[in-house]
């Protein structure tokens, strides 16, 4: 069991006498707790059998659909119905839907109560609970209602991830071996070697993992420098996300990082950063796991229009983050079109 400390507040992994204590001296007047029905199924008695306090639950239907102003007011609504007043805490337990939106909503309710994140997918424990980025979506684009602001604490419980399903796991997973290839070369040999996901030790993995966001958004919290290396493919990722977010089987957000990272891969090899060794390597590693998409087809053009639209980019072009060595990262990285247009035919060679 080791806990992070962060400039304003702890992350606690595995601690649940560290989360009992930590409530108590908070003494909130009320503890609301936002759960959707998976994590109210899988997760909410556990984390009341750990807790001696009457709370009030708020649940929301899961998925990504509902990351919305909506669903907000909703939230909302249920605060101010069951007499939430400033000094009430709300519990976030859930993936990064229920992180993201829940903390966006007590950051906001009466101008800010106090929140703990209890992250529940391997997602949300090594990305979305730490940086402090919250909000929701808007028209179909993502995140564009938030703000920056870090909770009270952070409460990780790998158990949790025993009832997450495999897909979701694998979903996770490309965030680890993100942070491994960005800013830890001993850390994503040992994550590219495995395939049983289910039965590593994760309290270590994630540990470490966290450990890497957390350096990097404490030395840039508002994104103007160093933190965009955690966008490594995400640029093409979140393009390829959002081109089949609509459709009957959208990518899950892993999915669509695997896929960016081995075409942002190629981009950084392009540049003279990486070898040709390394960059096999690399895409060689990633489709042993997550496999050739059989949804890449065709779609470049639309692609890198959806590329000059995030809102990373600036004027038009297209900005990236790309691996200088296996293990480091740089950002800002004007790419072409033609470029990106050959990334993507790498991508979708048979080895
Ligand atoms: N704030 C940030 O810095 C940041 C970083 C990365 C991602 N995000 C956001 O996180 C979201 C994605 O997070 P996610 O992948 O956790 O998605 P999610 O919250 O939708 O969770 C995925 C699914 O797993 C279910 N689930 C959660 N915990 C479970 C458990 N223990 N057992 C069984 N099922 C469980 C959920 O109900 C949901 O159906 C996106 O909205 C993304 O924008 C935010
Ligand atoms: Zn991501």
């Amino acid at each position: 069991m080791k806990n992070i400390q962060c400039k304003n507040y702890n992350i606690y992994i595995n601690d649940w006498s560290n989360f009992k204590s930590f409530v108590t001296e908070m003494d909130p007047t009320t503890i609301f707790i936002l759960v959707d029905q998976n994590t109210e199924k899988y997760c909410l008695l556990h984390l009341l059998e750990n807790l001696d306090a009457t709370v009030q639950v708020i649940r929301i239907p899961a998925g990504e659909q509902n990351k919305n102003i909506q669903t907000c007011q909703h939230i909302w609504t249920k605060l101010l119905q069951y007499g939430a007043d400033r000094h009430s805490l709300l519990i976030n337990l859930g993936g990064g839907v229920i992180g993201d939106m829940g903390g966006f909503c007590a950051a906001t309710y009466m101008r800010g109560i106090r929140f703990i994140q209890m992250p529940t997918t391997l997602l949300s424990q090594v990305d979305a609970s730490v940086g402090g980025k919250l909000g929701v979506d808007l028209m179909g684009f993502k995140n564009m209602v938030g703000l920056i602001q870090d909770p009270n604490a952070v409460f990780i419980f790998t158990e949790f991830l025993s009832t997450l399903p495999q897909d979701q796991m694998k979903s996770g997973y490309a965030e680890l071996l993100k942070h491994g290839l960005i800013a830890d070369k001993e850390s994503w040999s040992l994550l590219s070697k495995q395939d049983k996901l289910d039965t590593l030790d994760y309290e270590i993995l994630v540990y470490e993992s966290v450990m890497i966001k957390k350096t990097v958004t404490e030395q840039d919290p508002y994104e103007k420098g160093l933190r965009k290396i955690l966008n490594f493919g995400h640029t093409i990722g979140h393009a390829v996300e959002s081109y089949w977010m609509d459709s009957k089987t959208p990518l899950l957000h892993g999915e669509a990082i695997a896929i960016g990272m081995v075409s942002e891969a190629f981009l950084s090899y392009r540049i003279g950063k990486i070898s040709e060794s390394d960059l096999f390597e690399i895409r060689h590693s990633i489709l042993r796991l997550y496999g050739h998409h059989p949804k890449f087809v065709k779609p470049t053009e639309d692609l890198i229009h959806l590329m000059k639209g995030d809102k990373k980019n600036f004027k038009g072009d297209i900005r990236f983050a790309l691996l200088d060595q296996v293990g480091h990262a740089c950002y800002d990285i004007q790419v072409e079109s033609e470029t990106i247009e050959e990334s993507f035919l790498f991508y979708k060679e048979r080895i």
